[in-house]
């Protein structure tokens, strides 16, 4: 990088807080012409606060903000965007009933000089433009026939064609698939050698130390730091991010069940995306499915729940035959419990955390008064076991940050525990510290006794706690493995 560059845009002492919660303190941030600078830290560190201030989404806040060396206040994130500065959020904000191109153009379709929508232009300057960054996309199709991955690169171009010169990504690659991660880099790799200047937040150290040419990192809202790329290190951002040092499990210390007990078996399980699926997981043994997104393992851990649909086979757990066409509420009367890997549909994020911890135990907590003591009461030792940050039972969900949301939704389980815990994507956004702690929780669960699933695309969840692991291709089972002497290359492969 020019270091005798000025920078395009400049954030000088910032700090914004939350009624009680002070987001940011003092944050310095700047970003330089035709750099890719990356914003790291744990769960909660302030990150998507400082991206929303800059991309016009917060107003109110304290500090100053420079663009080109002038000072600049947005008022929204259409302001924003008129001076050039695009935001990616994680959740997709496409539309996949629409086509690519409307996609692209959505809000500002190219009109004849009669008025009516140009199809032809429009579609003839998305290809192009699409094209010209490497990627034979028909954009005549509905989004919705295209991966999450590329949903993801369409929605970065819609970005830039509204005219973006900074691009603010907010974990882009949390729920793309190894391969898709890869494009995504290259994306970014390609847009900074067209001299566009790019923000990237990501849990992803490997991928950090890959695109960034420099990397900030805050702590509780507090900038320790900023790495330029010679000097980061996954190492060394990880013991920036946390103020400690953490060890980084790649494999599970002892692997191998003391328990010979089968807790759960699954028989020739067929549905329309999943087929033949025998499995059995014994107490005491955590058992992974790995399989790239679409590669029917989620559906699979969703069936067992009861959440789909499945035509033949059967479900025993712990001796007990499941119905055919079971429902949710029969799983977790019997002992399954289940983690869905979009959080957003299992939270209700305006609800109290506690709220959202009782909620699959009404039953069983009974609803007579004094009702909220009750639900307190229950909810408060499993927020205490998880370490939600910060722990007030009261808080709504949504105001925690991205990786506490997730230890919510486990939370939810340990207030009756059951045999078999059943997790899609156990560690999605979260931060190594988070993660690591979510990984020791599965471990304990484990060493008491009981049953795990975990269901995963990403290679390092199931590497660092799954004893056995079945590899899912296409809906079928393609191979099953010790987890002993593999690595990251070597599971890849197997799909
Ligand atoms: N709208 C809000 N209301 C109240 N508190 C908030 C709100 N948004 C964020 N916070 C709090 O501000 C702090 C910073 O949150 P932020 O979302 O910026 O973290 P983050 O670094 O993006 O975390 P993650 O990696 O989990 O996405 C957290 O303590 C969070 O609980
Ligand atoms: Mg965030």
């Amino acid at each position: 990088m020019d270091v005798n560059k000025q920078p395009i845009l400049e954030l000088k002492n910032i700090s914004k807080n939350f009624r009680s919660i002070q987001a940011l303190q003092h944050v310095d941030f700047d970003l330089v012409e035709g750099e890719v600078h990356a914003l790291v830290g744990e769960n909660g560190a302030g990150k998507s606060t400082l991206m929303r201030i800059l991309a016009g989404i917060y107003t109110e806040y304290e500090g100053s903000y420079y663009l080109d060396g002038k000072e600049i206040q947005f008022h929204s994130p259409h302001d924003a965007l008129e001076h050039g500065i695009g935001m990616i959020h994680q959740e997709l904000s496409v539309i996949p009933e629409l086509s690519v191109a409307e996609n692209l153009f959505l809000g500002r379709q190219p009109v004849t000089r009669w008025g009516i929508i140009d199809w032809r232009s429009m579609e003839q300057v998305a290809q192009k433009e699409l094209h010209s960054l490497g990627f034979d996309i028909d954009v005549t199709m509905p989004l919705e026939r295209f991966s999450l991955g590329t949903q993801q690169v369409i929605e970065v171009f819609r970005a830039i064609l509204s005219g973006a010169r900074v691009l603010v990504m907010d974990e882009p690659t949390s729920a793309l698939s190894p391969a898709e991660v890869k494009q995504l880099i290259e994306l970014v790799k390609t847009l900074k050698s067209q001299g566009r200047s790019i923000i990237y937040i990501s849990h992803f150290l490997e991928e950090v130390v890959q695109v960034a040419d420099r990397t900030t990192v805050l702590r509780n809202g507090v900038s320790v730091g900023t790495l330029d790329s010679q000097e980061a290190t996954v190492d060394r951002l990880i013991g920036l991010m946390l103020g400690r040092e953490i060890t980084r499990s790649t494999h599970p210390e002892e692997i191998g069940s003391e328990y010979q007990e089968t807790l759960l078996e699954i028989k020739d399980l067929n549905a329309d995306v999943f087929s033949d699926i025998n499995l059995n997981v014994k107490r005491g043994e955590i058992l992974g499915l790995y399989g790239p997104i679409g590669a029917g393992h989620f559906d699979l851990a969703r069936a067992l729940f009861g959440l789909y649909k499945f035509d033949s086979g059967s479900i025993i757990l712990d001796g007990k035959t499941f119905p055919h066409g079971h429902s949710a509420r029969y799983a977790i009367e019997n002992g399954l419990a289940y983690a869905t890997e979009s959080r957003r549909k299992s939270l209700l994020l305006d609800d109290a955390i506690y709220r959202n911890i009782t909620m699959p135990h009404l039953s069983k907590i009974g609803t007579l008064a004094p009702q909220r003591a009750k639900e307190l009461a229950a909810a408060v030792p499993a927020i205490q076991q998880v370490n939600v940050n910060p722990p007030d039972p009261l808080n709504p969900v949504g105001k925690l940050s991205g990786g506490n949301q997730q230890k919510v939704a486990i939370a939810r389980w340990l207030t009756f525990p059951p045999k078999v815990f059943i997790m899609s994507e156990p560690t999605r956004g979260m931060d190594v510290g988070a993660k690591s702690e979510v990984l020791g929780l599965l471990r304990k669960f484990r060493d008491e006794g009981y049953g795990v699933i975990v269901a995963s695309s990403e290679p390092e969840t199931i590497l660092a706690v799954c004893d056995r692991i079945v590899v899912m291709s296409r809906g079928r089972i393609v191979s099953r493995l010790e987890n002993k002497n593999l690595d990251k290359d070597a599971l890849m492969r197997l799909i």
